[in-house]
Parts: C-alpha cells; structure tokens; sequence
C-alpha cells in the first residue's frame, strides 16, 4: 500500500521585511543577507497570528468535507508552541470543525516535529488504511532585534494531509536517523527567543546530513544518480547548499547541474518568507512541487529533515501521477503578491508587542489581518480565537 502525503496548503502572515532594508538598518551590508544567507524577505506575524493561526489558514485551504470526517489524528509539530500543556491542535481541531473522534497531539523536537509527525502519521495509516491524518508544521521563529539570528527569522505554516494511495507524493519505506544531544540551538521555558551558537549549528547540521546520508546510501545502494532533488531544512537558503555541496562530487556532472538547478527551486518560496522551523523542509517540497513546471511523476525526491538539538533524518518520496492537478500554485502566488511591506521600525513595533501575561482581557483589531482565522483577544489567561468564515 502507498502511503504519503495528499495534500499540502501552506500560509504565511501578511506582513514583511524587505532583507536589504533590515541590513541597511543594522549597518550590514545588503549582500551578506541577500548572497550570504540567501533570503529576500523576511515574514512577521502581527499580533493577531500565532502558531494556532498560523497552522489553522494552512490547513482552511486544502480540507473538503470528506477529509474532514475521514481526519481521525491531528499531528501538530511546532517549537514555538502556546502552551506547556493543551496541544495546540486541539484549538486547530475545533477551529476546522473536524470530527470529534480523533487523536490530536502535539510533538517536539526543534524543526524535527514535523518529520517525526509524517513518519507517525504513516504508521497510523499502515493499521488504519482508511484513515486521514493531519500533519500541522506552524511557527514564528524569534533570535530577537539586533541579535545575529536576526536574519534567520520567519512566520508561517505548512499542512499536509496524509493519506493511502495519496495524490501527491508516496512516502519510500527506508530512511536513515540519527539523534546526538548537542547544544546548537534551545530555548528555555522562560524564553520567548531562541538561543543559538549559529556557527556550531551549521556544523552539525552539515555532520547530520554527510552521516545520514551515508547511511541511506549503504542500506538502499541508491546515489545521487536517483535522486531528482534533494530538498533540506532550511532555516536560510544557504544552509541547504552548503550541506549539498559536500556530497556533490559524488555524482556526474550531469547530476551535479541537476541537484543544483533543483536545489534552487526548491528555495524559492523559502527565500521570501523565511525561516518557519517545522514546516521549513515542507515549504521547500512545496517550492519545489509547484514551481518545477516540468517535474516528471515518478521521480524521486530526498528530504533531509534537521532538528536542533539534535535530530536528523534523510527520507525519500516519490512523485504520483497527476500531482500537479491538486496543487494551489496560483492561490500561493496570490498570498504572496498580496502581502504588504512594513518598514524596519514598524517591524520592530511589531517584535515587540505582546499578548498580558496577568490575566487581564484584551480585544485585538482582527479587521487589520486579512486572514481567515485570527487570534482575537485573550480573557483570563485564555486565547481566544475566530474562525471569520463561520465566526467558529
Ligand atoms: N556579500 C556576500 N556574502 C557575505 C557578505 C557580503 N557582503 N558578508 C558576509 N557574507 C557571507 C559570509 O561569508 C558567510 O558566508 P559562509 O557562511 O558561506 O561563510 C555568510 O554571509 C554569513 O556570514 P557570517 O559572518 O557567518 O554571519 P553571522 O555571524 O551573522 O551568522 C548565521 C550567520 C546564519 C550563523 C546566524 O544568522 C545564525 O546563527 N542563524 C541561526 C541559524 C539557525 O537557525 N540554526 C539552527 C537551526 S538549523
């Protein structure tokens, strides 16, 4: 049986910073954004998106009534959760109107949650084949204004429904992973910004991937040669090539022009939005699937997943007949085309708001975000939140 993913929404906040502005204003010059980390734009959140939003308008997009009786798990992988407690999925669930009988759960581990979500996911469908499951990837990635990180934030949300006999992509049986508890990059409880020792970071990260990789290529006896692309974690867009290019002579020149082409694809929607962690990869397979217009069914796509901390994990997918009908590139264009451009001091206002922590009631301008689903006020330590289509 073919188990993998049907569908993939993805939603990014309305707001943004143009990366040459930022570097103007902090004194940098612009190419070390643009060239030397690969980013363009950077997404911000207004007050009125969180990780529950955020998850919630990227999942609105993709689910039919049929998915949302059939969804009987909800997988939220974030490292910028809400609560030490409630599962952000459970607000998901309610806000979707999904069926009550479901499990919904959330997972941690860095930008990792997602990809130990799919890999759970497919384990539930494998006993339950006529089961659906959601897989939430949604975060806003915080290092703090001025901070070196700062470069390397982002907002936004990938969902995939995963499904037997999926419409997008099948999921490959073998996958290599490797955990090692390193400190490249954490954030306490009592933090709302992530710490980061940025150069150990891109060590390990590269180390992951050389020894990931080695392995899957030992246990399948498959080399660059079967791979249409190979899509990464991409907490920036040069991250990815530089862990690419170490395993690069491995293959022909033939392979090498076509890993590279494909590579820079598969960064395109990640260079104008951001870092978003756990739906890093996945943003970069949605780049990838929607903008290589003449990706062929059949071909097979490596996923190199990396969670700080650390977890990594290379797995592979094989694209399904007639993927393209069920995508959404022109609605994405859309979301992208109709963002709006904040200034760096309006972007620094917006870092620093912040919801009470006293308990005390607050009403937010929910007229001012053009999402579907907002973060409307908080009441007695509690968020509250709307869905406008069904004021749910
Ligand atoms: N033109 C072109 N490139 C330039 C440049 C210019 N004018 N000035 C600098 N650069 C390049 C540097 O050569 C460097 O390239 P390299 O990495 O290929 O050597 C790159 O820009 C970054 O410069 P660097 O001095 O290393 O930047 P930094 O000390 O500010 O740190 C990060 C950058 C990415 C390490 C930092 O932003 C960070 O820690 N981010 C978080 C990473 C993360 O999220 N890790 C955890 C999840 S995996």
């Amino acid at each position: 049986m073919k188990i993998g993913i049907d569908k993939i929404g993805f939603y990014a906040p309305h707001l943004y910073v143009d990366m040459n502005n930022l570097a103007v204003a902090r004194n940098i010059e612009p190419e070390k954004f643009t060239i030397g980390i690969g980013q363009e734009k950077m997404a911000i959140a207004p007050i009125t998106q969180d990780p529950v939003t955020l998850a919630a308008n990227a999942a609105v997009e993709i689910l039919d009534e049929t998915d949302k009786e059939k969804i009987d798990f909800v997988i939220f992988g974030t490292e910028s959760g809400i609560d030490n407690s409630k599962s952000a999925g459970v607000y998901v669930h309610r806000l979707l109107g999904l069926n009550p009988r479901a499990r919904t759960i959330e997972l941690k581990q860095a930008c990792y949650g997602a990809t130990a979500a799919i890999q759970m996911a497919k384990g539930h469908i494998a006993l339950n084949p006529e089961s659906r499951v959601l897989v939430l990837a949604s975060d806003i990635a915080r290092y703090g204004l001025n901070t070196s990180g700062e470069s390397t934030q982002g907002a936004g949300a990938v969902a995939m429904v995963m499904s037997a006999d999926p419409k997008m992509m099948a999921l490959e049986d073998q996958s290599s992973y490797l955990t090692d508890d390193v400190m490249d990059f954490w954030r306490p409880v009592y933090s709302d910004k992530a710490f980061v020792d940025g150069k150990f970071s891109n060590e390990q990260y590269i180390l992951f991937f050389q020894k990931v990789w080695e392995e899957y290529k030992e246990k399948t006896g498959f080399g660059l040669a079967d791979f249409e692309a190979i899509c990464f974690h991409l907490p920036y867009t040069k991250m990815g090539m530089k862990a690419l290019r170490t395993v690069l002579e491995q293959g022909t020149e033939e392979d090498q022009e076509r890993l590279l082409a494909n590579y820079k694809i598969s960064t395109l929607y990640n260079r104008i939005v951001g870092n978003i962690y756990t739906g890093s990869l996945y943003l970069s397979l949605l780049s990838l699937l929607e903008l290589k217009e003449d990706l062929e069914d059949g071909s097979r796509i490596g996923l190199f997943s990396y969670g700080s901390g650390a977890v990594g994990e290379f797995f592979t997918g094989i694209v399904q007949p007639n993927y393209r009908a069920h995508l959404h590139v022109d609605r994405h264009t859309k979301v992208f085309e109709s963002r709006t451009e904040v200034t760096v001091p309006e972007y620094e206002a917006i870092f620093n708001k912040t919801l009470p922590v006293d308990g005390s009631t607050v009403e937010l301008d929910i007229d001012s975000d053009p999402a579907t689903i907002c973060l409307s006020g908080m009441k007695d330590n509690m968020r509250l939140y709307i869905n406008k289509m069904n004021r749910n």
